[in-house]
């Protein structure tokens, strides 16, 4: 239940978030997620909670009560340019739509054409975003309703905060949430006049970035805090390892950075209520899970085998989710009785990887390539195990979906993945679940195959010891994911924001 104290910031604190995509209507990652579950947490713990988000198809299609708030005309590039207010439908919040046919209006991704190429305008179709945002915060785009705090999220937003520093008398302050720092939004340097900001910008303590244009470098640049979403990542990307290049900055920002981890929305991810899957189930009644198991073989075309450890993977196939390290381990964790059921979309190789391996072990390897939300649920809660191997890792959201699925997250010990599983050791486990604390599943070190091939060589050896087991998984489904903490810890980093930007504006300065 979400707690129902107010917002540090004050009773009804005005929030406008700022995205490029939010579940269903528009997603690609995680991302999409937080940006659906987060608004609503905060409503209910006491904020006025808006969003703001470009007018793509799907989201046109699907917001209610649309209405024109403000005819911009003219601008980045395109001929008509509106503001809607309208209510996203499900969580019902009011969301301001960008709707810029020429910018936005187009199939697809909302960040690649059909042939997985950047769109070629998404500097001005992301600035203007970034643009309304900043005239929203300084009052002369809806005089109905200005915000106190402009949050936004990765480099698809984070013009908002150059704008908004871009224009002193700007009462609101503004915070910028990195979700993966390896995405950056980088721009041609000759591009910077379509941005219409001072060129005092375009500077190394601004937006230029070894010769470009960095989208990224204006959050990082010019938020009032800046957060990442982990405690975890919060510290790597200040160092050469998981900066991208930008941890000089970050350190820059040292005392401004701070990691919330993300949370879960139970109602989207709960086995007790998803309809999704075959049997619902929870902590104390867990035999539903057991159906679910035996439905998620026959759907995958694995074989009915009682005994085998069925190891999932949902996940973007990048080389960002260190997934040749499941390739490489694959033959031999056959051998010790592993069966695969992975689902993913992504780069060709790696697609075309995990067929040939489905190929290879009929029965024991089944892959599933594209892209579906009920099948990821069933694939969660139907495997014993869920692997999150990743190279680098923000925070990661299937594994805390396996966590509350009694599935076990097998993770790479890096940024949230670090934060969210507690490793356990099938020598030293603790065999009675009392509370939430404690070991909730496995984690490795090293980024080889190796380590994972040991790490899941662990799992087979807990799930040979059915009292560890289950006390392990119940203390994962014992954790409060919940987006109530986490909405109270950013209404509380809001509060630090206004202050800070009381005390002295985000200039070039900083
Ligand atoms: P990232 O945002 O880096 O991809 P996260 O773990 O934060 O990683 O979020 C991934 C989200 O995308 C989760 O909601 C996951 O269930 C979903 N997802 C990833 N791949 C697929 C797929 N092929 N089908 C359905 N959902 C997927
Ligand atoms: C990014 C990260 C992922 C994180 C998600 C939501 O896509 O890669 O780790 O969970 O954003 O914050």
């Amino acid at each position: 239940m979400l707690p129902t104290k107010m917002p540090a910031g004050g009773p009804g604190l005005k929030v406008l978030h700022v995205a490029a995509e939010v579940y269903p209507l528009v997603k690609t990652g995680g991302l999409a997620d937080v940006v659906a579950a987060l608004p609503p947490a905060q409503a209910l713990a006491g904020a006025d909670v808006r969003l703001l988000l470009p007018g793509l198809p799907a989201i046109l299609d699907a917001v209610q009560s649309a209405r024109t708030v403000i005819d911009i005309g003219a601008c980045f590039g395109a001929l008509r340019v509106r503001l809607l207010l309208a209510r996203l439908p499900g969580s019902q919040l009011p969301v301001y739509v960008v709707d810029a046919p020429h910018l936005y209006r187009r199939p697809g991704s909302p960040y690649q054409d059909s042939q997985g190429a950047e769109w070629t305008d998404n500097l001005q179709r992301f600035a203007l975003l970034g643009w309304v945002a900043a005239h929203l915060a300084a009052d002369d785009a809806d005089p109905s309703w200005v915000p106190d705090i402009v949050h936004a999220h990765d480099w698809h937003a984070a013009m908002a905060c150059a704008y908004m520093a871009d224009h002193a008398p700007t009462q609101a302050a503004s915070v910028f949430t990195v979700h993966n720092l390896a995405f950056q939004g980088l721009f041609p340097h000759h591009d910077w006049a379509l941005l219409g900001l001072g060129s005092r910008f375009m500077s190394p303590s601004g937006l230029e970035f070894h010769g470009q244009l960095s989208f990224m470098k204006a959050g990082l640049k010019f938020a009032d805090k800046v957060s990442t979403v982990s405690p975890n990542y919060a510290v790597e990307i200040a160092t050469p390892e998981f900066g991208c290049g930008l941890d000089g900055v970050i350190r820059g920002r040292a005392s401004d950075v701070s990691g919330i981890l993300n949370g879960i929305d139970e109602a989207v991810w709960s086995p007790a209520q998803d309809a999704a899957i075959a049997a619902r189930y929870d902590a104390d009644r867990p035999d539903g899970k057991r159906a679910c198991r035996t439905v998620l073989q026959k759907m995958m075309g694995l074989a009915p085998d009682e005994s085998a450890l069925i190891l999932t993977v949902v996940s973007r196939l990048t080389s960002q989710k260190g997934l040749d390290l499941v390739l490489a381990a694959l033959p031999a964790l056959v051998r010790a009785g592993v069966q695969f059921a992975v689902q993913g979309t992504g780069e060709p190789a790696l697609e075309t990887a995990f067929r040939m391996a489905e190929q290879a072990y009929p029965g024991r390897v089944a892959v599933y390539i594209g892209y579906d939300e009920t099948r990821a649920h069933q694939l969660i809660a139907g495997a014993d195990v869920i692997a999150v191997p990743s190279r680098f890792e923000p925070c990661g959201l299937t594994q805390l979906y396996g966590l509350r699925y009694g599935t076990l997250p097998l993770v790479r010990r890096v940024g949230g993945l670090a934060d969210t599983v507690q490793d356990a050791q099938p020598a030293a486990v603790d065999r009675v679940a009392s509370g939430a604390a404690g070991q909730t599943g496995f984690a490795f070190d090293a980024a080889t195959p190796a380590a994972f091939e040991a790490c899941v060589q662990r799992a087979l050896a807990l799930k040979a010891d059915a009292p560890a087991w289950r006390a392990v998984m119940q203390r994962g489904m014992a954790q409060d994911l919940s987006w109530a903490g986490p909405a109270h810890a950013y209404l509380a980093l809001y509060q630090q924001a206004l202050e800070a930007r009381a005390r002295s504006p985000r200039g070039l300065a900083g």
